[in-house]
């Protein structure tokens, strides 16, 4: 998938002087259903985390607290998001080479994913990242 396809969407803020509330719907507010939640917080400064890619994952990135970065490639281009409002997601589409770095102190980073965790779908190897996104290209043009 192009890298074209991943994007930020805005989710809906229901604002209240009590506090904020967002929600998010699996199929409504982002392409796919989710089966999975999990999120990274106490990351030291400093720190990188992904580095790798998913055959068929599909899935959504939050900026639930703090700041933060995904750089996405698709082994062709690559874009930088800065993730800083609750109420903005990133959908990050499968096969793209995602890393998170430039965490804000005490940032937490929620991600919904389309499917439980499988090792047998990541791509760790960034070479055979490249070479299985080549083909891919190849077999679209
Ligand atoms: P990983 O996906 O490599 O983290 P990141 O991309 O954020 O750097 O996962 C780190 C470890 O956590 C790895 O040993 C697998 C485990 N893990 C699970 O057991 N279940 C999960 O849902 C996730 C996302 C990771």
């Amino acid at each position: 998938m192009p890298l074209n396809d991943c994007r930020i969407i805005e989710l809906p803020k229901i604002t209240d002087p009590r506090g904020n509330l967002t929600f998010v719907e699996g199929g409504n507010h982002v392409p796919f259903d989710f089966r999975r939640a999990y999120y990274l917080y106490d990351v030291p400064g400093g720190s990188d985390r992904g580095a790798h890619a998913h055959r068929n994952l599909h899935q959504f990135v939050i900026a639930m607290s703090g700041s933060f970065d995904v750089v996405l490639d698709d082994g062709h281009d690559r874009r930088r998001f800065h993730m800083n409002r609750s109420y903005y997601g990133l959908y990050v589409c499968p096969m793209m080479w995602r890393t998170l770095d430039n965490f804000s102190s005490g940032a937490v980073c929620l991600v919904l994913a389309s499917e439980h965790y499988d090792p047998a779908d990541y791509i760790r190897d960034h070479d055979e990242f490249l070479r299985l996104a080549g083909q891919r290209r190849q077999a679209v043009e």
